[in-house]
């Protein structure tokens, strides 16, 4: 059996660069507009490029760049072999390719095989009569006696999930808006189809995909209601109400995640990452049985937990400890579906925050404007974009406000557009940008860099096995280990100095999340001062402190 904890990582097994590097999501609609029509452009990526690989990143996601309504902002594909006019043209791809492989960036691209776009030809054709060819493409159901819809599924963005078709007399299935039709994973002709389309982007180089939704893949064939979550509570997400154990995360899931992992493992040395949320130890299975599965199926638990140290290192735990051997982790801060970590956490321990998720066990992803410490922008409710606000407004549910342009300077909107943008940047974006950041040296940004150059620098962080060390209080301490390298990482969840003590403890400081005492020594005991998280690299021979519970 492989060693759990060294896997990819021991000797004659060279780590693979999806296992040692970072990945870094851009939000296309929001990152840099080249045409000046508010919205951001695969040009603008191109641009801005060589931020990336200066700030030491390996790889770039982008959220959809397909033909899309864009009714959920690319969510919604129209057609998976193209570019949408709004971010470019296949030219623009392919530039952008070409820069990105001179600046060794790999370039993922976000797959959305759950659901196309009610105005994709596929479902255009499908719903023209109940046997049309391409009509099994789609979950289409006969309503209840009542003429009702078939069964209580909901869709997450409110409402039933069926949607009655009045030319055909049927429902179909919406695991989201009514215009992001399901696609039917039970015939054989969806899995070509999508194949066809990855292996269109394969060839063009891309490095891999971040599947959208991989969990909600299948559902029940027999179309039974969900139960109702005996949790849930009125004023809540109402999608909440029911468990959707008929509807995502079904065992015969894993077969169609192979098939998509085998078009992957045509090429060489791409990645294959799924999105799912679901507890850590449901994770495992989305690996695949035989390591067939997802190489990464995406953590999310970090935007969830309950910030005290025993919670993380509890998390941390269960986590290792859910991983099938083989299977490689990874950690999640932020996506452009969650709030901003500097605004969950506030700015302080989002610094903290950026620590652990660069020197955990695993691959990180990166949401951009994090490394400058983006918030959370309230935006008013008449520049609401969002379906799933609009759909449910006044929960919290509404994504716009992680999803605001990137402030590249004090310029006019903030040197993102020429023009007003298609979210209003953050009121801050003065003082708070990319310019401003590269310029100091103890700003988030320079903590970020100087994180992902230790990682580089140190297989002990890139690679290395995951030792608890100490869990206490406001107190995180765990050690990282990699051949004759050991590094300890202590971390102050709180606001108010700490002092962690251990007996023999002796080494030097290799970063500070306050970006100074770099290369002071430590002996016996280490000083945290408020929100402040170091890297320790051990003197030779110096072994972890025992975990103390
Ligand atoms: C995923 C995406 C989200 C989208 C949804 C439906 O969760 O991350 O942005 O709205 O799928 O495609």
């Amino acid at each position: 059996m492989a060693d759990r904890e060294s896997a990819g990582a021991g000797p004659g097994r060279e780590p693979l660069w999806w296992q040692k590097g970072v990945i870094y999501q851009v939000y296309p609609r929001s990152f840099q507009d080249s045409n000046g029509d508010g919205v951001g452009d695969l040009e603008g990526i191109r641009r801005r490029l060589g931020y990336l690989e200066e700030l030491g990143v390996d790889a770039v996601w982008i959220s959809p760049i397909y033909p899309s309504p864009m009714a959920d902002f690319g969510y919604d594909v129209a057609d998976y072999e193209g570019i949408d006019p709004l971010f470019g043209t296949l030219d623009d791809f392919d530039r952008l390719m070409a820069e990105a492989g001179a600046r060794n960036l790999k370039v993922i691209l976000d797959l959305v095989p759950n659901h196309t776009s009610d105005q994709h030809p596929w479902f255009r054709e499908a719903r023209t009569s109940r046997t049309h060819p391409r009509r099994d493409w789609y979950i289409w159901r006969d309503p209840a006696p009542d003429g009702g819809p078939p069964n209580n599924w909901l869709s997450e963005f409110g409402g039933s999930a069926w949607e009655y078709d009045e030319n055909t007399g049927q429902y179909y299935y919406h695991a989201f808006l009514a215009s992001q039709p399901d696609l039917n994973w039970r015939n054989p002709e969806v899995a070509q189809a999508i194949h066809k389309a990855m292996r269109f982007w394969l060839d063009r180089g891309v490095a891999g995909f971040r599947v959208d939704v991989i969990w909600h893949l299948l559902k029940d064939k027999d179309f039974r209601d969900n139960p109702p979550d005996p949790d849930y509570r009125p004023g809540m997400n109402p999608y909440r109400r029911l468990l959707p154990v008929h509807t995502t995360d079904l065992a015969e899931v894993h077969t169609v995640i192979a098939g998509l992992r085998k078009v992957v493992d045509g090429y060489d040395d791409r990645v294959l990452i799924g999105e799912i949320y679901l507890p850590v130890e449901r994770l495992g299975a989305y690996y695949g049985a035989n390591l067939d599965g997802a190489h990464l199926p995406f953590n999310f638990a970090l935007l969830e937990v309950a910030w005290e140290a025993r919670a993380v290192a509890d998390l941390i735990a269960r986590y290792e400890k859910a991983l099938p051997p083989g299977g490689w982790p990874n950690w999640v801060l932020g996506n452009h579906d969650r709030p901003r970590v500097a605004s969950r956490l506030g700015p302080d321990q989002a610094r903290v925050a950026q620590m652990l998720l660069l020197t955990l066990r695993g691959t990180p992803t990166l949401y951009y404007g994090d490394e400058i410490g983006m918030t959370t922008v309230p935006i008013p409710a008449d520049k609401v974009q969002d379906p799933w606000e609009k759909n449910l407004p006044g929960l919290g549910l509404g994504r716009d406000g992680v999803r605001t342009p990137m402030p590249w300077d004090a310029s006019a909107n903030g040197g993102f557009s020429d023009v007003t943008p298609w979210l209003p940047l953050d009121t801050n974006f003065p003082e708070i940008n990319v310019m401003q950041h590269r310029v100091s040296s103890h700003g988030m940004y320079a903590l970020t860099h100087a994180l992902l150059s230790l990682r580089r620098a140190h297989p002990a962080l890139a690679v290395g096995a995951y030792r608890p060390v100490a869990a206490t209080g406001n107190l995180l301490v765990y050690g990282r280990e990699a051949q004759d390298e050991r590094l300890l990482v202590a971390l102050n969840l709180g606001g108010e100095p700490l002092l962690a003590a251990f007996d023999g403890l002796a080494g030097q400081i290799l970063q500070s999340t306050l970006c100074d005492r770099v290369d002071e020594a430590v002996a016996g005991e280490l000083a945290l001062r408020a929100n402040e998280g170091v890297v320790v690299a051990l003197g030779r021979g110096v072994a972890f402190p025992a975990e103390a519970g």
